[in-house]
């Protein structure tokens, strides 16, 4: 049985929270937030909105902003056991505390949506073997997919998400706004959303790369940036010239 505390009452820390439950294995012992509005959505006699009041565990999950991880874990003690923090930009020397880990779940989680966590890697890194093995233990039991890694490393993979998740997403918001402006509905996008993404699952991207830009068709290039505003020009231009660098390489 590992005793468990989670500190963060934001998107990863609920979905933690509604996975913990329902793990035999894990004991929570409390749930660390400043907010009360948003502690309110765990269980009243878990909640503590004072770090001194939160019981001791074997392991506390560190799930707050990366820039509030070295505040939040200066105000936690010996007694809470290994500090982990979740975040993938952070290094592990963000926690201020004697045993320190990092577990990063790589995924993108918002509290309207539902997770399972079965499928998502989950970066572990400690300082020490024995702590390793415990943060290996939790993790464990919510994937199949737990990989070990430095936070140098962590870095790299990080920089890599943010541009197959939010970057691609910020492009989906400018398709968007283009259906959205001739009253034409994003729903016809969704078959080539889905082909395009499942194409990178076992290919280079660039092998599977289509379009005006990789066939090098500039007469529909112009025709495309003839309809656009001069922020989405900006882009369009900027990408086309970034397919066409990565097929001369
Ligand atoms: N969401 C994701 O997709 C995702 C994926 C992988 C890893 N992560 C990592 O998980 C961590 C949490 O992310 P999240 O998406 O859950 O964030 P979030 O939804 O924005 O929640 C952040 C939490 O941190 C608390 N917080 C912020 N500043 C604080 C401070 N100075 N003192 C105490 N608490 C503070 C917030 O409290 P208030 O409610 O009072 O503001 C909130 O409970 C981050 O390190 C992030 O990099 C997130």
């Amino acid at each position: 049985m590992i005793k468990l505390a989670l500190v963060g009452s934001g998107n990863l820390a609920h979905h933690l929270y509604e996975s913990i439950l329902n793990l035999e294995e894990i004991q929570l012992v409390g749930v660390l937030g400043r907010n009360p509005e948003t502690l309110a959505s765990f269980d009243a006699d878990l909640t503590t909105t004072d770090p001194k009041t939160l019981p001791a565990a074997d392991l506390t999950i560190i799930a707050v902003s990366d820039d509030a991880i070295e505040a939040v874990s200066k105000k936690l003690q010996e007694k809470h056991g290994l500090l982990a923090h979740t975040s993938g930009a952070q290094t592990l020397n963000a926690i201020k505390g004697k045993r320190k880990a990092v577990c990063y779940p790589l995924q993108t989680f918002s509290k309207t949506r539902t997770v399972v966590f079965e499928s998502i890697p989950f970066c572990l890194e400690a300082e020490c073997e024995e702590d390793y093995e415990l943060l290996e233990r939790f993790c464990g039991l919510l994937t199949t997919r737990v990989v070990r890694m430095n936070s140098k490393d962590r870095k790299y993979l990080h920089l890599a998400a943010v541009y197959v998740n939010n970057f691609v997403n910020q492009l989906y918001q400018t398709a968007h706004e283009i259906l959205e402006d001739r009253e034409l509905p994003f729903d016809l996008l969704h078959p080539l959303i889905l082909e395009t993404a499942k194409k990178v699952m076992d290919n280079r991207p660039t092998e599977v790369q289509t379009g005006p830009a990789k066939r090098g068709d500039q007469g529909i290039i112009d025709a495309h940036l003839s309809i656009q505003s001069e922020a989405n020009k900006e882009l369009y231009t900027l990408l086309t010239q970034a397919i066409q660098n990565s097929q001369n390489t």
